[in-house]
């Protein structure tokens, strides 16, 4: 089966989606939604047979399986909503949503329509994650400390006295919301939800965080995480256990990762890295959108990425309220 495939919002990452999406097999790019007719054009150029529109209306009434939804954060609200409405499935990037509360409304919405929702959190959908996951299942886990830290390719316009999206507290920006989102998704997927958290950001005049430092208490351990986009770090990522220290060379797109036992045995992790970083999320997607209807056991994946989806937006949501920023989309 080739899902019909619709698109909102025309960034770079929608073009990495699509062409993610059709290295499946399973896609196809049916209709591109965008403000301007013209940008719509740009984007679907090298690709046939696509619908434009610069009417969101009239997008929604396009024959597509699933809308894909790359627009600023605080849109992901309205327009998932008015995808589910349309009968659609959505494909909502990261972070899916605002607030927990927009989460829940979305959410609710998407099972009295029958429809999937599925966030592009895509670092828990690397095959790396799962290994990782698998090794630490015999592990004692006494601490981490998660790192994801790169220059914003938007600081420039910041540093310029301009207001871009990323930096924008009306957009639902900032860099917990962004970066950070990948960290809450290791850190919780791998060890649950934390009982407690703190963040401490560095504020930009946009209303929001443009670097961080948050600690996820677990009672036994705790989890730190450092953030930025003012800046680039090439610190690894640790995880540490009773037995060694596990070091991974980023927290998404992960190449390498080696575990180091107290005694200096080294031990490799098998990670095959796929060339476009969205393929894995993509494949997993099609997967249950084709059989989880009828298979009990795609169904429960599919739940359990919902409700890992839920405890990073709540914990996000309340670091973001520990920091003291917050979203016009909260009121
Ligand atoms: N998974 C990943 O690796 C990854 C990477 C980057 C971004 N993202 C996520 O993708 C989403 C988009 O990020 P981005 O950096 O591409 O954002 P962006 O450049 O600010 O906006 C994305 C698109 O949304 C539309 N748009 C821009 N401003 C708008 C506004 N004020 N009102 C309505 N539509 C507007 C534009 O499309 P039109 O001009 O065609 O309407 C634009 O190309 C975010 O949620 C981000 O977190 C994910």
């Amino acid at each position: 089966m080739t899902f019909k495939l619709g698109i909102i919002g025309t960034g770079w990452i929608a073009t990495e989606f699509v062409e993610a999406a059709h290295g499946t097999g399973k896609y196809q790019l049916t209709a591109v939604y965008s403000r301007t007719i013209t940008r719509a054009l740009s984007f679907a150029e090298d690709y046939d047979d696509v619908e434009l529109f610069d009417n969101l209306d009239e997008f929604m009434t396009s024959d597509l399986d699933v809308v894909y939804i790359a627009s600023p954060n605080s849109f992901h609200y309205q327009h998932a909503k008015a995808a589910i409405l349309a009968g659609k499935n959505v494909i909502v990037e990261k972070p899916a949503f605002s607030n927990p509360k927009e989460f829940e409304e979305i959410h609710e919405l998407s099972v009295a329509h029958n429809a999937y929702i599925f966030e592009g959190a895509r670092n828990i959908h690397e095959r790396a994650f799962t290994t990782i996951s698998d090794f630490l299942s015999t592990k004692l886990v006494v601490g981490a400390d998660l790192t994801y830290a790169k220059y914003s390719s938007r600081m420039p316009a910041l540093m310029a006295g301009e207001l871009p999206n990323k930096w924008n507290a009306a957009m639902s920006g900032g860099i917990l919301a962004d970066l950070g989102c990948y960290l809450l998704y290791s850190a919780i997927g791998l060890f649950g939800k934390p009982r407690s958290v703190r963040y401490d950001a560095q504020m930009v005049p946009g209303g929001v965080d443009v670097s961080g430092i948050g600690v996820l208490e677990y009672g036994d351990f705790n989890v730190a995480i450092k953030t930025a986009g003012n800046l680039t770090s090439y610190l690894p990522s640790e995880i540490y256990t009773t037995d060694g220290t596990l070091i991974l060379d980023g927290i998404s797109a992960i190449q390498h990762a080696k575990f180091i036992t107290h005694d200096g045995e080294k031990i490799e992790l098998k990670i095959k890295p796929e060339k476009n970083h969205l393929a894995e999320e993509a494949a997993d997607f099609a997967e249950i959108m084709t059989g989880a209807s009828t298979d009990p056991e795609l169904f429960e994946r599919y739940e359990s990425w919902l409700q890992l989806a839920h405890k990073v937006c709540c914990t996000s949501y309340d670091m973001r309220k520990h920091a003291g920023i917050h979203f016009p989309a909260d009121d």
